[in-house]
């Protein structure tokens, strides 16, 4: 079974197929899906991997069921488990695309479903398909993934886009990690240990000006605060690393700034217009990264 669950499930061959099938995907629409059904079972808020996913699914002439808000509009407001929910979705439905508030939900939903499951999302754990989008972004954008400095910037404790693209980038090439965050938001040991052991080099910085004039990607990220357990933890995180149209303009001529969103305050309406900003590109990128997925999901005859 197709499950998608977590970033280190991937191989380069998997990976090199899936972009492109997403560069071929890009402004298309067939009915290679046609007859095939989506359910988006969605527990958390979102915006761009809901609608990204069924504008993907309808673009390959497929369907879609959706429950947005499934913690109150679902039957999980009853008590029902998610193993039931899933169990009687996966009869419903030829994929399953969930987002859940706990980590390791999407695990345990693949553990009892008929169908592929795609994680989209487990609490402060893993958002996989976001980090192919990512990575996708930074092929499409620069060209390359392998020699790259990349910095995360923010909350990265809670973050879950910068756990899947890190273990991602993991396996390329001749890429430095910079992780600039305050001292109370640092990176996970789970991530540093996992660098250590595939010999990935990274730094932790407390300030982006340390690192800014070697970025080939600056991935900025919101503070989680629904993830912090004490508001306190916002206010004196507050927005240290705010980057406006001056910082941008310091980087390399060459270089992007990405931002999975939706954004707060941490990148500036200033830095839109910069040829850097490359976070709204990002978001459409991962239309065609969504489409190329669910056909080798659901269709791997035709990848
Ligand atoms: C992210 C998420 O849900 O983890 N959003 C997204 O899917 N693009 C990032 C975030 O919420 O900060």
């Amino acid at each position: 079974m197709r499950h998608v669950i977590e970033s280190q499930q991937f191989d380069q061959a998997y990976l090199s197929e899936l972009f492109a099938l997403a560069n071929a995907a890009e402004g298309s629409r067939d009915s290679s899906l046609r007859g095939r059904i989506m359910a988006s079972l969605f527990y958390e808020p979102s915006t761009r991997t809901r609608l990204s996913f069924e504008s993907a699914m309808l673009r390959l002439g497929g369907s879609v069921i959706t429950t947005e808000n499934a913690r109150e509009f679902s039957s999980a407001i009853k008590g029902e488990t998610l193993e039931d929910s899933i169990q009687v979705i996966s009869g419903y439905a030829d994929v399953i695309v969930l987002r859940h508030f706990e980590e390791g939900a999407s695990k345990r939903a693949a553990s009892v479903s008929s169908v592929p499951i795609i994680n989209a999302g487990d609490g402060a754990g893993q958002h996989p398909t976001q980090a192919l989008l990512d990575l996708y972004t930074i092929r499409r954008e620069l060209g390359r993934v392998d020699d790259i400095a990349i910095a995360f910037v923010g909350d990265l404790k809670h973050g879950r886009t910068i756990r899947s693209l890190a273990y991602l980038l993991g396996k390329y090439r001749n890429v430095t990690m910079h992780f600039v965050s305050p001292e109370n938001l640092r990176v996970g040991r789970d991530i540093t240990e996992y660098l250590d052991r595939h010999k990935v080099p990274y730094e932790e910085h407390e300030r982006i000006d340390d690192v800014l004039a070697d970025l080939d990607v600056l991935y900025q990220t919101r503070i989680q605060r629904e993830r912090l357990a004490k508001p306190a933890d916002y206010a004196s995180s507050g927005n240290s690393y705010q980057i406006g149209k001056d910082l941008v303009e310091r980087m390399k001529e060459r270089s992007i700034v990405m931002h999975p969103l939706p954004r707060v305050d941490e990148i500036l309406p200033e830095v839109d217009h910069s040829p850097k900003a490359a976070y709204f590109r990002q978001a459409r990128y991962g239309l065609f990264v969504r489409m190329a997925l669910l056909t080798l999901v659901l269709a791997p005859a035709a990848g």
